[in-house]
């Protein structure tokens, strides 16, 4: 079975893998609201389809995982629809995170921003050599609001998670490794391979078994962060700096940041 979306493209092959790219490769898989909802609208399918028992999710183009959130967009938001914007793309990542089916991430270029929260919602990361990481939100006077603050701690440790976040700094595929935040990394042409052999794997081992530890290595963890992320999001949406920070983006400039 293949099915075509506007953004998203997902062909279900043996034995019952899902291969999910989100393509849209002109804006580098940039995470609009329309891509967002046709990810949800996806994973719920996945979840209810008894033919589908692993998914990897990739992306299209061959220069990007997932660029982030559509700067475009969250551009024109306010607190209130900032903090919105954060609760939606929280509850679309969610639902890979407790999908009762393993999901891979294949991770095939840019993941920045919302694409590195992608990639670290799914519940393991392959990366090829070319994979860069990174969560830029400050550079846009912004934070993360997909999970990132959250699950990147989770991943690499506090101090890691910290540098990363307050820097901004785009980290290659081998120091994101050692760091935590993939399991490994292979080569370009080997990803999707390698990334259907280790589901192949893990779908040989006793299904109850499976879905029944993603639920409890999910416990792990907990607390009330990602409120507080999405809190947090939606009051930048207010400020001058993330005016400015995204109005420099798309006006192809450096920022210049006011602190207010
Ligand atoms: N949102 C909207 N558009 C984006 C985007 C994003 N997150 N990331 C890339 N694009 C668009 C660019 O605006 C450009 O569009 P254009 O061709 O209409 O000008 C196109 O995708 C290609 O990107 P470009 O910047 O020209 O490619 P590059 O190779 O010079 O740089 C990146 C690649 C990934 C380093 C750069 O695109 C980038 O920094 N993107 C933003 C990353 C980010 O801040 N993400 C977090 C958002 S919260």
């Amino acid at each position: 079975m293949a099915e075509t979306r506007n953004h998203i493209l997902s062909e279900i092959e043996d034995p019952g893998i899902a291969l999910v790219t989100i393509n849209h490769p002109d804006k580098l898989n940039a995470l609009n609201l329309e891509v967002l909802e046709e990810l949800e609208g996806l994973l719920n399918e996945l979840k209810s389809d008894s033919s589908v028992r692993g998914v990897i999710i990739t992306g299209g183009g061959g220069k990007a995982f997932v660029a982030g959130a559509d700067i475009a967009e969250l551009k024109s938001l306010d607190s209130k629809a900032g903090a919105r914007l954060s609760k939606k793309g929280q509850n679309v990542f969610k639902l890979i995170e407790i999908l009762p089916k393993p999901v891979v991430a294949a991770v095939n270029g840019f993941a920045l921003g919302g694409g590195a929260e992608l990639a670290m919602a799914c519940h393991i990361r392959l990366a090829s050599s070319k994979a860069v990481f990174g969560l830029p939100e400050v550079s846009l006077g912004l934070i993360p609001g997909y999970g990132g603050t959250q699950r990147l701690t989770q991943l690499v440790g506090r101090g890691i998670a910290m540098e990363m976040i307050l820097s901004g700094r785009q980290v290659p595929a081998d120091e994101a490794a050692s760091a935590g935040l993939v399991n490994r990394v292979v080569s370009d042409e080997d990803l999707i391979t390698e990334a259907k052999e280790l589901l192949g794997k893990i779908l040989a081992n006793g299904p109850v078994a499976i879905k029944k530890a993603i639920r409890a290595v999910n416990e792990a963890g907990g607390g009330q962060g990602f409120e507080m992320e999405s809190k947090l999001f939606g009051e930048l949406c207010d400020t001058e700096d993330f005016k400015e920070g995204t109005a420099a983006f798309i006006e192809k400039r450096k920022p210049t940041f006011k602190g207010r």
